[in-house]
């Protein structure tokens, strides 16, 4: 039995996240594709959109760059918002006690990929 694999969904593989443990994406075609970032925990891989709760914003001004210096949480460099990495959770800053928009991710086979049956252009 053969398998396939839906290169459309792939965002990274695992040993991307070796060194840096974040890293943005984009998937879908089109004027507004999905724009997302990873961060691996442990064995855990966290995935939001790369949109600030507060003005709409990437949260990143460098590419792959979406953590503190100590890599305990996730910001957004527009203008300082904090949030948690398991949660998206804004614990500071100026959308405090929104989140991030999480998406479902899944890995196989060593490579990270948007869950399946979810759409990219879902999230136009
Ligand atoms: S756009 Fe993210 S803190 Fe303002």
């Amino acid at each position: 039995m053969t398998s396939t694999i839906d290169t459309g969904r792939v965002i990274c593989a695992l040993h991307d996240l070796a060194e840096r443990p974040c890293r943005a994406f984009t998937l879908g075609a089109g004027p507004w594709p999905l724009s997302g970032f990873v961060v691996r925990r442990g064995d855990t891989i966290h995935a939001y959109r790369n949109r600030c709760p507060h003005a709409g914003h990437p949260l990143n001004l460098k590419p792959h760059d979406f953590l503190t210096p100590d890599r305990s949480l996730i910001v957004c460099f527009s203008h300082g918002a904090l949030f948690e990495i398991a949660t998206g959770y804004c614990v500071d800053g100026p959308c405090a006690g929104q989140s991030l928009e999480a998406l479902p991710v899944e890995v196989i086979g060593g490579h990270v990929f948007l869950a399946e049956g979810v759409d990219p252009a879902d999230y136009e």
